[in-house]
């Protein structure tokens, strides 16, 4: 299968590093192309550069790893060419204001992930994952010893559940589902409890992480 990811910078970059690393095909798009035609060059032969319409008509998967009003955009102009497709989300309501602090740019109790999840066609296959830790763990993170450190992921969809399962353990990571698309504001910061910063900085281990989604301490 390809993978491909819309966005270069820090998730995108380190999930196509670690996929590489992992075997699998990559087809990068970013907003100049240059910039993912420099990250395929560094990656080598699993990896190669094309327009945003390109990758995603490659793509088995496609990884949105811009800003959430980016997809925005995005998911309306490709509608057609996602059909079929799996679309995986890593984006959080976050942005940050003029002296760097965060703040939420969608209403409390509102995910970024119904958001996205609305915008695609019926045949596309959602779902949210590797967003859960900040851009340094995750590029940190993968084939940790003695534990891998886990990723959780969001979706209803049986299809969407078996590919992110694949792409996270060829990243070098533990998948485990958090839940359907209802449940993708628990993986989501600002204030999702099993996002890196709703667990106080901690990358769980596949114990911590099924004690954290049963709401209890490990
Ligand atoms: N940073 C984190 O710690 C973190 C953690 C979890 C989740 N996330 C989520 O991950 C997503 C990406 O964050 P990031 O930190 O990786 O962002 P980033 O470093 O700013 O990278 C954004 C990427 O999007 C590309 N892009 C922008 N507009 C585009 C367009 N119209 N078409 C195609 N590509 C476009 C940019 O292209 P160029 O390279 O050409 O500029 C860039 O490669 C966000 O939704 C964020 O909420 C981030």
């Amino acid at each position: 299968m390809t993978t491909a990811i819309i966005g270069v910078g820090n998730i995108g970059g380190a999930v196509a590093r670690h996929l590489v690393a992992g075997g699998e095909a990559v087809v990068l798009a970013a907003n100049e192309e240059s910039n993912a035609e420099a990250l395929a060059g560094e990656l080598g032969p699993l990896a190669r550069a094309a327009s945003v319409e390109d990758a995603i008509a490659d793509g088995d998967a496609v990884v949105f790893a811009v800003w959430l009003d980016t997809i925005k955009e995005l998911i309306p102009q490709n509608a057609r060419l996602l059909e079929g497709k799996v679309a995986v989300d890593p984006s959080n309501p976050i942005g940050f204001d003029d002296s760097g602090q965060p703040f939420r740019t969608l209403p409390e109790g509102q995910s970024a992930a119904s958001v996205v999840a609305a915008l695609l066609p019926a045949g596309a296959h959602y779902v949210k994952a590797f967003g859960t830790l900040a851009a340094d763990a995750l590029a940190a993170g993968a084939h940790r010893e003695p534990r891998r450190a886990v990723l959780f992921y969001a979706t209803d969809d049986d299809t969407a559940a078996t590919t992110i399962e694949r792409l996270v353990r060829a990243a070098g990571f533990d998948p485990l589902k958090a839940g359907g698309v209802a449940d993708a504001g628990r993986i989501e910061a600002p204030g999702g409890d099993l996002h890196q910063y709703g667990l106080n900085g901690e990358v769980p281990d596949i114990n911590r992480a099924r004690s954290a989604t049963a709401g209890s301490a490990a």
